[in-house]
């Protein structure tokens, strides 16, 4: 397999970076605060040591409840822009005219699905849509392991696919403590090409070993997950292409490709509405959620007629709200917004502009190891995972959202929404700058 240094520190837990600790509490009176650990408890997740409470959002900004504003390079959710008007307005319409089960014909939900096929290749003609995107996956591994009647699955390291219980299980970086399953191998990150050819060649190689290990597990393949911008693994956008072979190697052996969209998709990375459509490859399944309703919550998958129905030809699948009116209503404002304010081109330009800046980017010390990007979704690699918390705190300091992302928490994630600005991209520019000079 590829090798990867360690030298960045320890593995982290997707949860714990850039968290609220309660053992490093703020002094004072945080009423607020109290009440949610109070009303959550252990599975309060809070940002920053001092958690901020939002109040309102619009275009790229949030608002807190002292009244300062943020520049939100984090929130993937709203990426329209929060609270888009056109957006709102679809919502607030349907909601006032029809909210119902999925049971009903609605001409809503299916001009929907059929303007969403509209951007996958032909193959992927049907479509399930769900709530959250670890439903989405949870069904895109039932439909893989009924089809292929296999068992294995192949994931990054560090990967993060969702909360159900089996997809909890491929979801290594929100293991906090060892969890060795025979039917889950996972493989490095597609960081290097080690001692291979090319990124492609060697994380053929890494795909070609695992599903030999799962083999020697006992384990037939079922399927090869990943997110095509391995954001939770550090963001690895580059070369273009690099999934191709890999993608090869599972179909060989029988296997599928399941196309994690939930963080790259609907346009973020600029060259391409999909993730991977980047690497040129056609997946058997895309999931798909977070930016999917700009923060209505929403999801799904699109796959293959002959997959889905060998899975129903066993087991029912139905799920209430999945497919709403009003969730409907919603995406295809989404969709709309995205074509007719151009933000597929926006994303790469305005992405252009930041790399052209963040590339040449240094701090005293030397922290700052790389930068890594595809349209909006920008990656900074820093030499440890505290530097990197110094810089996400900085800048909050400085009224910028950011979140970490990486095996050991030390890459910077930013994720603006598409509707970026020139003048909103040079100011975090700016201001991260005055971060890693100080
Ligand atoms: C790549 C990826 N897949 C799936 C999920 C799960 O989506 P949800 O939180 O909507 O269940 C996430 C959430 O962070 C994710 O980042």
């Amino acid at each position: 397999m590829a090798k990867r240094s360690d030298a960045a520190g320890l593995a982290r837990q997707i949860l714990d970076m850039n968290a609220f600790s309660a053992s490093a509490r703020p002094a004072g009176s945080h009423t607020l605060l109290d009440r949610r650990l109070a009303n959550v408890g252990a599975a309060a997740v809070l940002f920053y040591s001092e958690p901020l409470e939002i109040v309102s959002a619009s275009g790229s900004w949030v608002t807190a409840a002292d009244g300062k504003r943020y520049l939100d390079f984090y929130n993937n959710v709203p990426s329209v822009g929060h609270c888009h008007p056109r957006v709102v307005a679809a919502i607030s319409e349907q909601i006032g005219s029809l909210n119902i089960n999925s049971r009903y014909l609605s001409g809503v939900v299916d001009q929907y699905l059929e303007a969403l096929k509209a951007t996958f290749p032909a193959s992927l003609s049907n479509v399930v849509l769900s709530c959250s995107g670890s439903e989405a996956n949870d069904l895109a591994l039932r439909i893989a392991a009924a089809f292929t009647g296999g068992t294995g699955v192949i994931v990054t390291e560090n990967a993060y696919h969702g909360n159900t219980s089996i997809v909890a299980d491929i979801s290594p970086s929100g293991w906090k403590k060892a969890h060795q399953l025979p039917h889950v191998v996972t493989i490095p990150a597609p960081a290097d090409a080690g001692t291979y050819q090319s990124l492609e060649d060697s994380f053929a190689a890494d795909v070609r070993a695992a599903i030999a290990e799962l083999d020697r597990r006992g384990h037939k393949l079922s399927a090869f997950i990943c997110d095509s911008i391995f954001s939770s693994d550090g963001v690895y956008a580059d070369p273009p292409g690099f999934l191709r072979r890999a993608v090869e190697e599972v179909h060989a052996a029988g296997g599928l490709y399941i196309a994690d969209e939930v963080q790259p998709g609907f346009a973020r990375t600029g060259d391409a509405f999909w993730g991977f459509a980047r690497h040129k490859v056609t997946p058997d399944i895309v999931t798909m959620g977070k930016p999917m309703g700009n923060g209505f919550p929403m999801a799904g998958l699109v796959t293959r007629p002959d997959l889905l129905e060998r899975y129903c030809r066993d087991t029912g699948y139905f799920s209430t709200f999945g497919a709403n009116p009003v969730a409907a209503a919603a995406g295809t404002a989404v969709l709309n917004v995205i074509e007719e304010e151009q933000l597929q081109a926006n994303a790469r330009i305005r992405g252009e502009q930041l790399m052209q800046r963040l590339s040449g980017l240094a701090s005293k010390g030397g922290e700052v190891v790389g930068v890594r990007s595809a349209g909006l979704f920008i990656g900074i690699e820093m030499s440890d995972a505290d530097f990197a918390s110094r810089v996400i705190n900085g800048l909050k300091d400085r009224e910028v959202l950011i979140g970490a992302a990486g095996r050991f928490g030390n890459v910077l994630k930013m994720r603006p929404p598409l509707s970026l600005s020139a003048d909103e991209a040079d100011m975090f520019v700016d201001r991260l700058t005055d971060v890693l000079a100080a």
